[in-house]
C-alpha cells in the first residue's frame, strides 16, 4: 500500500515512520510512504504557502494553488481507473471522525493521498476541487495536520496482513472486537505487593477467557457504554452485564439474527 503525505513540514514525519512496527512494514515493503514537500509547488522565491483570509480574520490560510499542484503531480502517476480510486484526505478539524472502520475502509484502497493542513485551514476550493475526503482525530485542534497523518497511516498499515506480527491479534485488538481490552500481565508475578489474578496462572484456558471477557465488558460498560450497542454480544455476556446493571437498548439477544449464543 502507497501512502502519498503532503506536507509543508516533512521532517515532522520522516522521524516516526522509521520506528517499530511502521519502519519494519516500510523495509519489508508492505507500505511505502512518500513524503511531498507542498512548498516545492509555491509560486514565488520565499515559498509562500498561505495568505490573509478574505474576509478578514485572524489566521492564514493555506493558497490553493500549490496544493492542487502537488496532488496533481501525485495522482497524474496512476493510471485513468485507478486514480479515482484513491482517496485524497485532508487532515481537519471539520472532518469526520477516524474509527477504526475509517481505517479498514481505507486500508482496502492500493494508495492514499494526506493532505496535512496548516494554520487556519486550507482554502475552500482545495475541498471542493481535489479533496475526496476529510478526516478528524478527535475533538481537540492540532497545530498541524501531521500527528493526524500519522495516526491514520499507523491505524491503516495495521490492517494490512502481515504489518503486525499476528493478524490474529489484529482482530482480536480492542475496538475491532466491539469491545476496550481486558487488562494484560506479565512477569513478575507479584511487584510492589500487587499480583496477577490467580486465574490467569491457572492454566485453565476457558477459565481465562472468561475472565478476559468479563474484564472487557465491565470496562466497556464503566468507560465506553456507547460501544455495547454495537458489539456483538452473547447471551452470556449480556446476562454478566445484567448483573452489572447494565439495561439492554435492543431486543434480548435471541430476538436479532446472529447474535444468539
Ligand atoms: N488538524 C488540526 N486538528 C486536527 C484534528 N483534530 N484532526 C485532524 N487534523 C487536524
Amino acid at each position: 500500500m502507497q501512502f502519498h503525505v503532503l506536507t509543508l513540514f516533512p521532517d515532522a514525519l520522516a522521524g516516526p515512520l522509521e520506528q517499530s512496527i511502521l519502519g519494519r512494514a516500510r523495509q519489508r515493503g508492505l507500505i511505502s510512504v512518500e513524503l511531498t514537500d507542498i512548498r516545492r509547488f509555491t509560486h514565488d522565491n520565499h515559498g509562500t504557502a498561505d495568505d490573509y483570509q478574505f474576509g478578514g480574520g485572524s489566521g492564514m490560510v493555506m493558497k490553493p494553488e500549490p496544493i492542487f499542484e502537488a496532488v496533481e503531480s501525485i495522482l497524474e502517476r496512476y493510471p485513468g481507473e485507478e486514480r479515482r480510486k484513491v482517496p485524497v484526505v485532508l487532515t481537519s478539524p471539520q472532518g469526520e471522525p477516524f474509527s477504526q472502520s475509517v481505517a479498514d475502509e481505507l486500508s482496502e484502497a492500493s494508495a492514499v493521498v494526506l493532505v496535512c493542513g496548516h494554520y487556519a485551514g486550507v482554502d475552500h476550493r482545495v475541498i471542493q476541487g481535489v479533496i475526496t475526503r476529510e478526516i478528524s482525530i478527535g475533538d481537540y485542534v492540532l497545530s498541524g495536520g501531521e500527528p493526524a497523518a500519522l495516526v491514520i497511516i499507523d491505524a491503516v498499515a495495521r490492517c494490512i496482513e502481515g504489518v503486525v506480527g499476528s493478524h490474529e491479534n489484529v482482530l482480536e485488538d480492542s475496538i475491532t472486537s466491539g469491545l476496550l481490552q481486558h487488562p494484560l500481565f506479565t512477569r513478575p508475578a507479584e511487584y510492589r505487593g500487587m499480583t496477577v489474578p490467580d486465574v490467569l496462572r491457572s492454566g485453565n484456558h476457558a477459565e481465562i477467557d472468561r475472565w478476559r471477557r468479563e474484564q472487557s465488558l465491565r470496562l466497556t460498560l464503566r468507560r465506553r457504554p456507547d460501544l455495547l450497542e454495537e458489539a456483538s454480544l452473547t447471551g452470556a455476556d449480556r446476562r454478566f452485564l445484567r448483573t452489572l446493571g447494565w439495561t439492554s437498548p435492543g431486543p434480548p439477544a435471541a430476538d436479532r439474527p446472529g447474535q444468539g449464543e
